[in-house]
């Protein structure tokens, strides 16, 4: 199989136009996001809206950290009680949250406080909905599974990638699954997002680059995303509803953002400007991806994280060259306005144009050094066995703008693996 698409896709666009979603939206937020340097200040005065209590869940580094004892003064001020859990793991395994519940027995807790990356914000959301509704994660993976509200999430992020913040799903490793698996319900997205730029200063270079990268995969796949027919039912029916333009609205703001700011932030962390637009980029693609969903990267990652332990950020952009490449011949149109917002349209003719885009996130994969899937302990050998467990992926196979199967899965890991960017050919109307 080659990345020449031959055919249109059911639901996807028609070649070189943007696909009929773009009248359709749908938009879940948090009730409150604050954004800006400085604006953790305000997590006392937003805790204590929702109670007495705060439950804090962050990691060891946090746990130790000035940030945390700044924030913890500030609740206290606020006339909050704060207990705080400070032993999340990177890529959230599921022991670590039955752990925490276990121990809050006789804690009263109001609302629940995301601080740290992406794990410490999923972890957040599963403390709050297993405190509300009982029981044990495993109850609830999968999409819609959560009966109803769950406890107030406030989120604050410390890196700049996930969007967690935004988007109504927690992301576990449990030992039992071959791959992560999600819990998503609209329930889980946080009541309160308080962005501050300030807290990503201390990320190194190769977080920056993985979280950064991370947040890139969420914008192009969600603005090339599957677009749907826009029933009643569409935006009840499914967490993740694909193309809407809500979320294409995001995607491009976002997309625009990463272009100018994302390699600068990696290579000066104090860059206010760069750090400010990385956390607001990402936090679009939270909004972009929490309805509009994710595709081909994000189903092959879960099979390479569980087989290479990297993190998730740097799987889903070592793979970004490839699912593009392979997407391309369904989404001209999509990826032409990509290359609007990242600053690199010639305007020549659309075709041109897309490749320009996709040239152009080439150039962010390399320029933050994103390792190789072979760099991240991929062997030629395990190919089969990741587009086998990548199909599995169900929701994002199926929010792919081109079908995918075995077959095509294999396609891009194999290109991936030898690093073959060869671009496919425009069919007889694309240029
Ligand atoms: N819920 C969602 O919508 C969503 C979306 C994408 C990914 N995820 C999940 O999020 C997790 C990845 O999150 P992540 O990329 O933010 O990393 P992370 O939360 O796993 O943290 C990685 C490491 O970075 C450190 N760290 C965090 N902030 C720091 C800072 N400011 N300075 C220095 N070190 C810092 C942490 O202590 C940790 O050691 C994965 O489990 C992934 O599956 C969730």
């Amino acid at each position: 199989m080659s990345f020449t698409a031959t055919t249109d896709t059911p639901g996807g666009a028609g070649v070189g136009t943007v696909a009929p979603a773009a009248s359709f939206g749908v938009l879940r937020l948090p009730r409150t996001v604050l954004f800006g340097a400085g604006q953790r200040g305000a997590l006392g005065r937003v805790a204590a809206g929702y109670g007495r209590d705060a439950l804090v869940c962050t990691d060891a580094r946090l746990g130790a950290s000035p940030e945390l004892a700044e924030l913890t003064a500030c609740l206290t001020a606020a006339g909050v009680r704060v207990h705080v859990f400070d032993r999340t793991e990177p890529e959230l395994p599921v022991s670590g949250i039955v752990d925490c519940v276990a121990g809050l027995a006789r804690t009263p807790v109001d609302s629940v406080i995301g601080l740290g990356g992406g794990s410490c914000i999923d972890m957040a959301k599963v403390v709050a909905l297993l405190l509300s509704h009982g029981g044990r994660p495993s109850d609830y993976y999968g999409e819609n599974a959560v009966p109803g509200p769950v406890l107030p999430v406030i989120a604050v992020p410390t890196t700049a990638g996930t969007g967690s913040e935004a988007t109504p799903v927690a992301v576990i490793a449990d030992p039992n699954r071959a791959m992560k698996v999600g819990i998503s319900s609209p329930h889980l997205v946080p009541q309160a997002a308080i962005c501050d730029p300030e807290l990503t200063y201390s990320c190194p270079a190769s977080l920056t680059a993985a979280s950064g990268i991370d947040a890139v995969v969420h914008l192009v796949e969600s603005y090339t995303a599957v677009g749907r027919t826009p029933t009643a039912e569409l935006g009840n029916e499914r967490v993740f509803v694909g193309k809407s333009m809500f979320s294409d609205a995001a995607a491009l703001e976002g997309l625009s953002l990463m272009g100018r700011s994302l390699l600068t932030a990696q290579r000066e962390p104090s860059n206010a400007e760069a750090r400010h637009d990385v956390m607001l980029a990402s936090f679009l693609g939270g909004v972009a991806l929490g309805t509009g969903g994710t595709s081909a990267a994000h189903a092959l990652q879960y099979p390479i994280g569980a087989a290479t332990h990297t993190p998730h950020g740097f799987g889903v952009g070592a793979l970004l060259p490839y699912a593009t490449r392979y997407n391309l011949p369904v989404r001209v149109g999509e990826f032409a306005a990509i290359a609007d917002a990242l600053g690199v349209a010639s305007g020549a003719d659309p075709w041109t144009d897309a490749v320009a885009a996709i040239e152009a996130l080439d150039a962010l994969v390399d320029g933050l050094a994103v390792p190789t899937i072979a760099e991240l302990g991929v062997r030629e050998a395990d190919l089969p066995m990741i587009a086998e467990q990548g199909l599995l992926a169900k929701r994002l196979v199926e929010n792919n703008p081109r079908p995918l199967d075995h077959a095509a899965l294999l396609t891009i890991m194999t290109h991936a693996f030898r690093g073959d960017r060869t671009l496919p050919e425009p069919g007889p109307h694309q240029k």
